[in-house]
């Protein structure tokens, strides 16, 4: 048995759980949206051909604010498409997964799914095939109130309140060539900060977000940043990254030190970031919105050019194992753990298409087995993260070099008196023995110790067993001296949840 140490103490701060750290993202793209969040005609669809099976899921997993329509689907989309009478909206061709998209679902019919699901929105612009004057029409139909074209229009279309979106990406993935309007990091840049200074001149409470690159294999990757950055800096707020795991090769391993990866690229996205803000001697700093990250087996992807103009096709419906999902609550623990500069991020996606919930059209809804880490990081990371430094082995992975057996981070919620403490044992073989000392928590007693872990690792939930894998309460872990003593499955994730009295301690 592996045996791994750490100390928690309220004073070793890293940042608040930024709430907009569980969010997720709503594509048009295979079955996300038709027969996803949306289906006319389904047995629990609501007035407005909403899934209540999906909207109570979405509420269960705990999302706080979803992107939309893209992704890729943005680059060659017209908004004004998706608006307006359903029996005048045009069928259209969407270029980035050569679908045929019906447009009964846009704008308004988001926002009022994002209200019955409780969520902010988060939307984005084409600055693909479209630029800052349709970037503009956008912003001036959902947000301006009243009096002017397209804000009648809006009206007109029955939302008389304006949807006063505060969060929008400026485009999608502009460095990657298979990017309608692909551009070059000097084109971007300069179109964004354009479309960013006139969004705000419309809008300045907006916050807006410039593409990064789309994964750190990209080979632009950090002079992409920092070019683009040159050019938006005094004008964006958040700078986007992108990232997607798999086991590459059969290497388990790596996979499951995938939270290592994304930590080093996080860091690589913030030096980058705050090279150019010294260079510009700006003291504001541009945080990461990490809108698209998530286990997707790309290498399983036979491309978009492999695809047929079909109506919400089966894309990408991934169906994850326990494995995923620990790599999943790891990679959820390694936004945590950099909450100081990560203050956006989105899980990609959230029905269907690589997804924690699925459905059959006209039949079920379920959870993947990813769904899990997520709904429990969600309800419980409150407050503020604390940092964690375990001593414990250590492991060599072909992918990440030498990165720790364990990966931990931890939430303090001193208002409630809670700590959860989240941990991943990445040995596919062995146990461990966690041993926390508590000191500074004196009257710090266990709640609960819960895990993600199988006796076999490749379980999945379907629409036939979709209860077969799900957090179970675990045994034996105990707190006496100050010490909290728990043992790690193999391949694990887990929660340890404490509470004090907030009356006598920390
Ligand atoms: O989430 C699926 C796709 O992955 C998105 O459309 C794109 O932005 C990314 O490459």
């Amino acid at each position: 048995m592996h045996r791994s140490r750490l100390t928690l103490d309220p004073d070793f701060r890293v940042g608040a759980v930024d709430r907009r750290l569980f969010g997720s993202f709503v594509e048009h793209m295979g079955r996300s949206v038709y027969t996803g969040v949306f289906e006319e005609g389904h047995p629990a669809a609501d007035e407005d051909g909403f899934r209540t099976d999906v909207l109570e899921l979405t509420r269960e997993l705990g999302v706080t604010t979803v992107r939309y329509p893209g992704g890729n689907f943005v680059s060659n989309y017209r908004w004004e498409d998706g608006v307006g009478p359903r029996e005048q909206r045009p069928a259209t061709l969407d270029l980035a997964w050569r679908s045929l998209e019906p447009n009964r679902f846009g704008l308004n019919e988001f926002m009022a799914w994002a209200r019955k699901a409780g969520v902010e929105p988060m939307m984005a612009v084409n600055l693909g095939t479209r630029g800052t004057a349709e970037a503009l029409d956008l912003l001036e139909y959902a947000n301006h109130p009243s009096g002017t074209r397209l804000s009648e229009l809006r009206r007109a279309h029955g939302a008389a309140d304006p949807h006063d979106i505060l969060l929008w990406c400026l485009g999608n993935e502009m460095d990657g060539p298979w990017q309608m309007g692909h551009k070059t990091a000097e084109e971007y840049g300069r179109v964004a900060a354009e479309t960013a200074r006139a969004m705000k001149r419309l809008d300045p409470r907006l916050s807006l977000v410039a593409c990064g690159s789309s994964s750190d294999g990209m080979p632009t990757f950090g002079a992409w940043e920092a070019t683009v950055l040159e050019h938006t800096y005094e004008h964006v707020d958040l700078i986007s990254a992108h990232a997607y795991y798999e086991p590459l090769n059969g290497d388990v391993d790596s996979f499951l030190a995938s939270g290592s990866g994304m930590e080093t690229m996080i860091r690589s996205v913030v030096a980058a970031a705050d090279h150019v803000g010294s260079k510009l001697r700006d003291k504001r700093r541009i945080n990461v919105s990490f809108d698209e990250w998530n286990v997707w087996y790309q290498s399983r992807f036979g491309g978009e050019d492999s695809l047929d103009w079909q109506e919400r096709p089966r894309l990408i419906e991934d169906v994850y194992d326990v494995t995923d999902a620990v790599v999943v609550g790891s990679l959820l623990m390694t936004l945590l753990r950099n909450a100081d500069r990560v203050s956006v991020a989105c899980q990609a996606q959230l029905a269907n298409v690589i997804a924690p919930i699925m459905t059959e059209p006209g039949g079920p809804a379920w959870r993947q087995t990813i769904f899990h880490p997520f709904a429990l990081t969600a309800r419980h990371a409150r407050g503020e993260v604390l940092r964690t430094e375990p001593s414990g082995p250590r492991t060599e992975t072909e992918r990440y070099g030498e990165v720790p057996l364990l990966w931990t981070t931890a939430t303090h919620d001193a208002e409630r008196g809670e700590v959860s403490l989240f941990a991943v044992n990445r040995d596919r073989d062995e146990p461990m023995l966690l041993e926390t000392a508590l000191r500074a928590f004196p009257g710090a007693r266990l709640v609960e110790h819960l895990e993600l872990a199988d006796a076999d690792p490749s379980a999945v939930n379907t629409a036939a067993e979709p209860e077969r894998v799900r957090p179970r309460a675990a045994r034996g872990a105990r707190l006496a001296d100050g010490v909290l003593s728990a043992e790690l499955a193999p391949r694990s994730w887990n929660l340890l949840r404490l509470a004090y009295d907030t009356g006598t301690a920390a």
